[in-house]
């Protein structure tokens, strides 16, 4: 029950203050190759770099190489220049053999599932798999990056240290299980973009989360502060 009310509340909130993002756009294509291709693109580029720099290279990537056949036959210092000032041309590299992959050995054809992304793809790790599969493919499964783990963590008190593995399982249960719903893309975007905007490291602004009330982190928070309200 308490998994719907996320949902339903999340969605209601990305479908009204979502950003307009370029990637965003592309995916309203019927053509899965290249709505895989859309995601793709954005989200190696957004794995170590802020939203803000990436849209305009984002932008003049796709104007370059609008599909993944025009990406195939690139050299790699073209790549390597159109990736100048992002920083870990490795990125750059991968999605570039990526391509290439797809075009000379799959019949142009992204793999359609995240353990299929995962496998066949250089540089496409667990979370960009589940990003590809979940937003472009409609697969039911879940995603975690930075962003989902601070929303997990503060949603359900997990104090624990986040990097060990135990933890990383306990996060990508949640992210999966609230994942397996109609909208399953934008639920993850939803969560991702909560991360970005609300539930900021610093300064959370818990006053317009469309989750409160069903935040852990939120209710220990109000309640010690109502507790000191009363001793005074
Ligand atoms: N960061 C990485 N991928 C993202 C996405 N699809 N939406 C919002 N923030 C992101």
């Amino acid at each position: 029950a308490a998994k719907t009310l996320i949902r339903t509340n999340l969605l209601k909130w990305y479908d009204e203050n979502k950003r307009s993002l370029p990637w965003r756009n592309q995916i309203s294509t019927e053509d899965v190759n290249q709505k895989a291709y859309a995601v793709w693109v954005s989200e190696i580029m957004l794995q170590q770099t802020q939203v803000a720099t990436v849209i305009d290279y984002y932008n003049r990537w796709m104007t370059k190489w609008p599909t993944l056949q025009e990406l195939a036959k690139a050299k790699l210092e073209e790549v390597n220049e159109m990736w100048s000032g992002l920083g870990y041309y490795s990125r750059g590299k991968r999605l570039h053999e990526g391509a290439k992959k797809v075009v000379n050995e799959l019949e142009g054809q992204v793999p359609k599932s995240a353990a299929d992304l995962e496998k066949k793809l250089p540089g496409v790790g667990r979370y960009t798999a589940g990003a590809i599969a979940s937003i472009a493919l409609g697969e039911k499964t879940g995603v975690v990056d930075g962003n989902v783990i601070r929303v997990f963590s503060r949603l359900r008190m997990i104090g624990a240290d986040v990097s060990s593995p135990a933890t990383m399982d306990k996060f990508w249960e949640l992210a999966n299980e609230l994942a397996d719903c109609e909208r399953t893309g934008d639920l993850n975007q939803g969560l991702m973009e909560l991360g970005a905007m609300v539930c900021t490291p610093k300064s959370p602004k818990c006053s317009l989360c469309p989750l409160q009330e069903t935040c852990r982190a939120f209710a220990k928070v109000n309640l010690e502060k109502k507790q000191a309200a009363g001793r005074l």
